[in-house]
């Protein structure tokens, strides 16, 4: 077997894995041209479709005197939009991730297993399993062995996912999304583990080793316990509180020289950055985050 931690052994091993990232989401990754249809549909309807969304959720913004910079939130509607015309045109996108998140996240899973790191890999925020499908290539690629613990409320986003202390930013994201959901008459970005399941099946990702934790991570009840030690986290539930319950939960599972990737940590008008913030001031880092993308890679001292 190739030795895990040599650099041609790696590009190897992101070249096998770049070949799942084109099937995780095709349209990042061709033409646009080679969805003729879909993109006319995206085009001819785009005006309609922009300015009724924009009037019900620009209307709530400004009802709560916030406001969104413009292009975040043309960026925000244009992720919905496409998102129902995939759905409609039977386009199978598995990750919301853009590619280079996917790289960053490959690069990041081979950096920590190839240095020996401990733990186990967990992915918070799951939805179709793009972002495990990831983390699971990689392992299996280096053999590493790891579970993989995959957690998620596995159901839609809705109101449920917030509690009082989220701020009404992520009360904006979710109206929005309700909002396009109700519009298009689209399931919009419902999951559920048969259908995760599935996915991997249909990508060739082994589920040996590959554990589901189903639950509300905001709820006092979420299983946390059967996580174990960490190697990689990475979270991606987009919102304040359940960001900040996961940190509280699991950080201390973290093991030296792990790594922990906040999916939307640049992304202006999530809560996620906030619990992250205040995780890292709570326990005195103020190294610096990588930054790949919209999301931040925070490497742990090695202890
Ligand atoms: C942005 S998606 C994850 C995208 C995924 N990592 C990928 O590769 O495309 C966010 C996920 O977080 C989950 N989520 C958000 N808030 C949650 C909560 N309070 N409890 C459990 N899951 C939650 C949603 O169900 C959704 O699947």
């Amino acid at each position: 077997m190739a030795d895990p931690t040599s650099t041609t052994s790696s590009t190897v091993h992101m070249d096998t894995a770049r070949a799942l990232f084109a099937r995780l989401s095709p349209i990042r990754y061709r033409s646009k041209i080679h969805y003729p249809g879909l993109i006319w549909q995206v085009l001819r309807n785009k005006r309609r479709d922009t300015a009724v969304l924009k009037r019900e959720i620009g209307g709530l913004i400004a009802e709560h005197g916030k406001s969104l910079s413009p292009e975040i939130l043309e960026t925000y509607l244009e992720s919905m939009i496409l998102l129902h015309y995939l759905q409609k045109s039977g386009v199978t996108v598995y990750s919301m991730m853009k590619p280079e998140l996917m790289e960053s996240l490959a690069e990041e899973c081979i950096r920590v297993l190839s240095s020996g790191v401990q733990g186990e890999l967990v992915d918070v925020g799951v939805w179709k399993g793009g972002s495990s499908m990831v983390m699971k290539t990689v392992n299996d690629l280096l053999g590493s062995g790891r579970t993989l613990k995959m957690l998620d409320i596995y159901d839609t986003m809705d109101f449920k996912v917030l509690d009082d202390s989220d701020p009404i930013e992520d009360r904006i994201i979710i109206t929005a999304l309700e909002h396009a959901r109700q519009y298009f008459g689209t399931e919009g970005v419902a999951t559920s583990i048969a259908e995760i399941r599935t996915n991997f099946e249909t990508l060739s990702v082994s589920l040996e080793d590959v554990v589901f934790l189903k639950g509300n991570l905001i709820s006092e009840d979420f299983p946390f316990d059967q996580v174990g030690d960490i190697a990689l986290l990475r979270i991606d539930c987009d919102f304040y509180t359940a960001t900040k319950n996961t940190l509280e939960k699991l950080y201390p599972r973290m093991q030296p020289g792990g790594t922990i990737i906040f999916d939307d940590y640049y992304l202006e008008g999530f809560g996620e950055r906030l619990a992250a913030d205040e995780l890292r001031a709570a326990v005195g880092d103020d190294s610096p985050l990588i930054r790949a993308g919209q999301s931040a890679v925070w490497r742990l001292p090695a202890g």
